[in-house]
């Protein structure tokens, strides 16, 4: 593409069904924001476009969950999610919303265009319906034994355990999560996209598309392998109460495929903010960019643009700068799970420090490959860099100026100038180097060099004063003392103006704290801003505070206390579901063995012992006479089922009353917690009362 003449830039639209965490934040929001307040401030035509996702499977299942409708739940989750983000800066030009009717008119439209070129395909396929709820239903709603693992929790489009993608009709004995009963296989329309018809020309859009701008490359790998495995048809509609229905007159009880509808509510959400959306949505001269997460790559890269392609208005995204998954403190974020630090809780429990988290997520952000969060790194991150080398630059610097100037720099000879200049070649050597170098970070949506570039030139601006000792100058030559703090102050301009993108808080206090109103900060950019006689500072407020052990701590703890729990459960499951061993008793003597007399066996008589459940009175024949033994395993077997079992009974252990009962002996059992089982490999025909030795 030439020089685009506008922006257009979406983050993935998040589902209303819970809050936001770190690693969404550190996939789709966090990016795309640098990048939209970059492109503002350089004076670009941007919009930034996001919203709530609020139909599909998703909803429903939360609402199930929580007891509520879908209604309730995206009401509930849509204004805390808008708030969050607003509170950490994400600067939407607007939030909307996919339940607006704006966009249920806007994504029924797309469809029809659609369906009346005739590329939809109309196929009858039996699906699983549940006739108690009588309704259709979705794969997340069965559950049933996996084919592949024999986990008994497995949904119908995945199983958990061993991670194998499944279709419902695959899982064996599937039960719906709805009626709790099987569900019955029946007859429903669906239309289709069939997408290896049209699959030649996405391939030729996302080859094309690298020669204009290079996609990242494990983008470009899932798009590509992908497109190898060949696509197939993809059903457009579901059965599902909750949705935008189907505009066509023979489709009642159905709604749009919720990754159909939800990336046109990019569309909607731009119309719903300016009349002007078609010159954004209709001009080839629009650079769209889509910022989204790793698991959402196929849809915006493959499915989306082919409906794009199809429809024929719009224009495609020229890229798709998806990131990878973002960890914490070493294990996978996981909502279900709740391991994740929500965004609500950080604002709450770190409150006025935005900047910081937005720091600390840009820094470790998973652009190409998964990365990790955790809290020690956050608070190094903290103390280290921002209080020990961006807060203390700003505060150093200013504080000298009120210290040896009451704030205003004086007049400067130019003998006194030159001399510093001379030592100052290394940071104009940066400072003019460091515009590009961002420009270039941002450009190819490395956001994480972009800020590298920001706090080296902090670091920069240290290790100049170190150097020069303005605090040991200021007593032989006031002159060069000033000039050595105009240095530092034009460098800290640079830092509070190219702040913004990452640090919006803090950028607009060293803004405030050097006096840079607009016409200053478009000096800066254009880089012939001067710090000269007569330039007033106000006095330093504190920028960043540092972080303690006291503070930290708590959240590294909670999050183990859950990492715990899971362990816990896991060894539980494994205890559950591995047989567990004795160890071996104490060695005995054959003398000892010989000791017991256990004969063969069988019960004649069984009942139930009055008043106690674990109790059944037997009789069992061994051939020479007939014993009545008191057995506890009652809660195992019932009475008429275990007539006729043959046993192995130890015929001399000392007789004891039970409940009114004498026992004469005792049913030799194989036994694993609550588990029993008899002992008897006897061939049918052996006889009663032969001794085991
Ligand atoms: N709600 C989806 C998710 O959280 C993302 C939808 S992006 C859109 O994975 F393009 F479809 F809107
Ligand atoms: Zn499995």
């Amino acid at each position: 593409m030439q020089t685009p003449k506008r922006y257009l830039v979406t983050s993935a639209l998040p589902y209303a069904n819970g809050p936001q965490h770190f690693g969404h934040l550190a996939g789709a929001y966090i990016p795309a924001d640098v990048y939209v307040r970059y492109l503002r401030m350089m004076g670009e035509e941007v919009l930034f476009i996001c919203g709530s996702d609020e139909h599909g499977a998703a909803i429903t299942l939360q609402a199930k969950k929580e007891g509520n409708s879908p209604r309730d739940i995206i009401d509930k989750y849509h204004p805390i999610n808008k708030a969050a983000f607003q509170k950490l800066g994400i600067s939407f030009d607007i939030y909307h919303r996919t339940s607006d009717p704006l966009h249920h008119e806007t994504s029924k439209a797309f469809f029809k265009v659609l369906h009346e070129k005739g590329i939809f395909v109309e196929k009858e396929s039996e699906q699983f319906y549940d006739e108690e709820y009588n309704q259709f239903l979705a794969d997340r709603y069965i559950k049933g034994t996996c084919p592949k693992c024999a986990n008994e929790n497995a949904y119908g489009d995945q199983c958990e355990k061993c991670g194998s993608d499944l279709s419902p009709t695959e899982l064996i004995n599937p039960l719906s999560t709805l009626s709790g009963k099987q569900p019955v296989l029946k007859t429903t329309k669906h239309w289709y996209l069939p997408m290896g018809k049209f699959q030649d020309a996405v391939k030729k859009w996302v080859d094309e598309s690298q020669t204009s701008e290079k996609w990242k490359k494990h983008v470009l790998g899932q798009c590509n392998s992908w497109l190898d495995q060949g696509l197939n048809d993809r059903s457009m509609t579901r059965d599902l109460d909750w949705g935008v229905e189907v505009p066509l007159p023979d489709a009642e009880g159905k709604v749009l495929y919720v990754w159909l509808d939800a990336p046109i509510g990019y569309i909607s959400a731009t119309k719903a903010l300016t009349d002007d959306w078609a010159t954004y949505w209709q001009s080839e001269d629009t650079k769209l960019v889509h910022f989204i997460g790793k698991d959402n790559i196929v849809f915006h890269c493959i499915i989306f643009p082919m409906l794009l392609q199809l429809h024929g208005d719009y224009v495609l995204p020229t890229n798709i700068p998806a990131n990878q998954f973002m960890n914490l403190e070493g294990d996978k974020m996981s909502t279900s799970r709740n391991y994740a630090v929500w965004l609500y809780e950080y604002l709450k429990d770190f409150p006025d420090m935005e900047d910081v988290l937005r720091y600390a997520l840009i820094s470790n952000m998973p652009e190409n490959k998964d990365s990790d969060f955790s809290w020690k790194d956050f608070q190094a991150r903290n103390n280290n860099e921002l209080v020990g080398i961006l807060g203390n630059l700003v505060n150093r610097v200013l504080v000298l100026t009120h210290k040896y100037f009451d704030g205003t720099i004086p007049a400067i000879s130019e003998e006194a100038e030159t001399a510093i200049l001379q030592k100052a070649e290394d940071v104009y050597d940066y400072l003019m180097a460091f515009p590009h170098e961002l420009d270039k970070a941002i450009h190819h949506y490395e956001f994480r060099n972009g800020l590298k570039e920001l706090i080296n030139l902090a670091r920069v601006g240290n290790k100049f004063l170190t150097d020069l000792e303005p605090w040991k100058l200021v007593k032989q030559d006031k002159e060069q003392t000033a000039k050595i703090l105009a240095i530092c102050l034009e460098l800290i301009a640079r830092l509070g103006v190219y702040a913004e993108p990452f640090l919006p808080f803090t950028a607009t206090k060293i803004k405030d704290m050097l006096n840079l109103d607009e016409e200053a900060v478009q000096r800066v950019l254009k880089g012939s801003f001067r710090v000269k006689e007569g330039y007033e500072v106000s006095k330093p407020t504190l920028l960043f505070k540092k972080l303690d052990d006291k503070v930290i701590q708590p959240q590294i703890d909670k999050l183990q206390a859950i990492k715990d729990a899971k362990d816990a459960a896991k060894k539980a499951e494994l205890a559950a579901t591995d047989a567990t061993y004795e160890p071996v008793k104490d060695t005995i003597s054959y003398e000892d063995f010989s000791k017991l007399d256990i004969r063969t066996g069988t019960i004649l008589t069984a009942e139930k012992i009055k008043k106690a459940n674990k109790l059944l009175k037997l009789t069992v024949d061994l051939g020479f006479e007939v014993r009545t033994v008191v057995s506890g395993i009652a809660k195992q077997f019932d009475p008429e089922a275990i007539i006729g079992q043959k046993v192995l009974f130890l015929a001399n252990l000392a007789p004891r009353k039970m409940r009114g009962v004498e026992s004469q002996g005792m049913i030799l059992m194989a036994a694993s917690g609550e588990k029993l089982g008899f002992v008897a490999a006897m061939d049918e025909e052996m006889g009663n009362g032969l001794m085991i030795s």
